[in-house]
């Protein structure tokens, strides 16, 4: 036993090993190009004073009131990206409420990716409504109810858009995959840069229960919050994306999201959340197309 005693405490080379995590960390950190802070990342778009952004850039809020609704953008454009941020929803009675929060392009045939949260009465569920354009035409609609009370805290709404697919997850779950399929001539978003959108307006002719249900003004302001934005992302500029530049911490090659699947285990989550949460699919929705459901439903 007392041949041992030099294997009982850690050499100093394996701590300096231990360490080396930390250490990159503390160089690379300050240089990332997105830190999560507010005023760095995002412009307050409409609303005169709605929207706000507090706590040093930490937190943003979006308020809506019978007069007007309000909204905020993201500096940059991206041309692919892994985008994370965590959402509070209104609480108690945001019937007719809608709070948007998508990536979209610009012009007439438009790419565009979106979550919106449609409100309800108090105790009432929220409805997460999805949609994919490709070129201006949409029409690609999955709706889910949550596994939990996504007014109640902050929780993590994320869109993974890279050349092979569109994955969008709550929480790190993935709830709904929309592949690249140009191979078999299915339009796929993948050359016009996006830029961020979020917006809360009154929209009580559709929100819910397809418009039954009104806003109740006397609840008013209706606020939304907002906070730890992250963007893996490449952004677009001049016409140029700064994955092709070697010289960014956001270069191709340190970036797996670029490349990134769902696995099994992500497929599995996925099929769980679809089998018991979604509660409208397009792709079988036999009688809105009668000319037979969209491509892309019967290959993926
Ligand atoms: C609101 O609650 C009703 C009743 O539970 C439900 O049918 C509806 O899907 C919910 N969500 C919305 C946005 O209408």
């Amino acid at each position: 036993m007392a041949s041992s005693s030099s294997s009982s405490s850690p050499s100093w080379t394996t701590l300096l090993v231990l360490m080396i995590p930390f250490l990159f960390n503390a160089f690379l950190l300050p240089a990332s190009p997105v830190d999560g802070n507010m005023y760095n990342d995002i412009d307050l778009t409409w609303g005169d004073g709605r929207a706000k952004i507090l706590n040093n850039g930490d937190l943003l809020t979006l308020s809506l009131d019978k007069a007007s609704g309000s909204g905020f953008q993201s500096k940059n454009e991206y041309l692919f990206g892994k985008i994370d941020m965590q959402l509070k929803l209104v609480s108690g009675n945001s019937a007719g409420t809608v709070t948007a929060y998508y990536l979209s392009s610009k012009g007439a045939t438009w790419d565009e990716i979106d979550f919106e949260f449609l409100g309800n009465l108090s105790g009432d569920p929220y409805i997460l409504h999805t949609n994919v354009f490709c070129q201006g035409k949409g029409n690609r609609e999955q709706q889910f109810y949550l596994w939990f009370d996504p007014t109640a805290d902050f929780h993590t709404y994320s869109i993974l858009w890279n050349p092979q697919s569109i994955i969008f997850s709550v929480d790190g779950t993935p709830i709904r995959e929309f592949k690249n399929l140009e191979f078999s001539g299915i339009p796929f978003p993948k050359s016009q840069a996006m830029r961020i959108y979020s917006s809360l307006w009154n929209t009580d002719d559709w929100a819910t229960r397809g418009g039954l249900v009104k806003t109740d003004w006397t609840q008013a302001p209706f606020t939304a919050s907002y906070r730890n934005f992250n963007a893996d992302a490449c952004v677009w500029s001049n016409g140029a994306s700064s994955c092709n530049s070697a010289s960014t911490t956001t270069s191709a090659s340190s970036s797996s999201w670029l490349s990134q699947q769902l696995d099994t285990t992500g497929q599995e989550r996925m099929k769980w959340v679809q089998k018991n949460y979604m509660i409208y699919n397009y792709c079988t929705d036999a009688k809105r197309f009668p000319q037979g459901l969209p491509p892309e439903c019967k290959l993926s």
